[in-house]
């Protein structure tokens, strides 16, 4: 449909450098503008807001996702001028910030798959927990869990405590506000089985605190980035990457998946790690 919209305006060749890069959170679409289209954006955002019936506020992002809070600049292009919306996934509600927070819809399938993999019981720990994305999924789909979710950007936090109230899993997330290294090392040691470490980016240097989160068994699923030549050279660069970080100690790499693919010959992995401390 949006090749279609964005026909109506660009020569084929130029639509397709746009909607590849299109993404839909709630009512806010956010698109991104190659510098060559840079003096047609609004009449792309026009087009957009005029034809996607679900849109009200079109942005355009200005820098990748950076820095701690893995956020990006977004420019107001068209429709409301508001960075706030709601987003439904897996019969969840997410208010997200998408402007002052991390959100990706390109992670439902993961989020769900990890979900399926909780069993009754379990203390998960979420270590960069976002708007509360896995935790609140996970808690839904699994009513004796209990998730405590980190996160050291505030609005997040704050996004996760509403989202908790939002889907009626207040009683098992439990939003704690703070880095994820002290926040294990000063009240969750020892208490989990289950660990996911959803910050790609900066995974080697949180391997320590997601082990010492654990009780004497259990599982971390550990997020990484790696260059390959293709998916199927991702993922046994990801089980490459994952024994690597975990080298250390006991483990056994279950499963290795592939996510994304988030740059050219670059994709996200996550690895089910199984650990036993001793
Ligand atoms: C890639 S986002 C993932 C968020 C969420 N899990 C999701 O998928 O929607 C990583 C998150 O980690 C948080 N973060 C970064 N460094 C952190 C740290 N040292 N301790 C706790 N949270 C951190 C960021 O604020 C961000 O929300």
């Amino acid at each position: 449909m949006l090749k279609a919209i964005l026909g109506g305006v660009l020569a084929a060749e130029e639509a397709s450098q746009v909607y590849s890069a299109f993404d839909q959170i709630g009512d806010i679409v956010i698109i991104k503008v190659p510098d060559s289209l840079a003096p047609r954006k609004q009449v792309i955002a026009d087009a957009i807001l005029a034809n996607v019936k679900t849109a009200k506020a079109v942005f355009a992002q200005t820098s990748p996702v950076r820095g701690d809070y893995r956020v990006r600049d977004l420019e107001f292009l068209a429709g409301e001028n508001r960075t706030i919306t709601e987003y439904k996934e897996h019969g969840c509600r997410f208010k997200v910030d998408v402007a002052k927070t991390y959100f990706s819809p390109r992670l439902s399938t993961e989020r769900q798959r990890i979900a399926e993999l909780v069993g009754d019981n379990e203390i998960v720990v979420n270590m960069f927990a976002g708007v509360g994305t896995y935790s609140v999924v996970i808690a839904k789909k699994n009513k004796t869990c209990k998730v405590y979710s980190i996160d050291s950007n505030s609005v997040a936090n704050e996004l996760c405590i509403e989202n908790a109230r939002l889907n009626k899993v207040s009683d098992r997330v439990i939003p704690i506000c703070g880095d994820a290294s002290e926040v294990i090392k000063n009240q969750l040691a020892g208490v989990a089985d289950r660990v996911l470490m959803p910050l790609p980016e900066r995974a080697k240097d949180f391997v320590d605190s997601a082990v010492l989160a654990l009780k004497d068994t259990g599982v971390v699923h550990y997020f990484a980035h790696v260059k390959a030549e293709s998916k199927k050279a991702a993922k046994e660069q990801g089980t490459a990457d994952a024994g690597e970080a975990f080298r250390s100690y006991l483990h056994e790499i279950g499963k290795t998946t592939v996510v994304r693919e988030v740059g050219p010959r670059i994709y996200q992995i996550v690895a089910d790690v199984s650990i036993q401390k001793g």
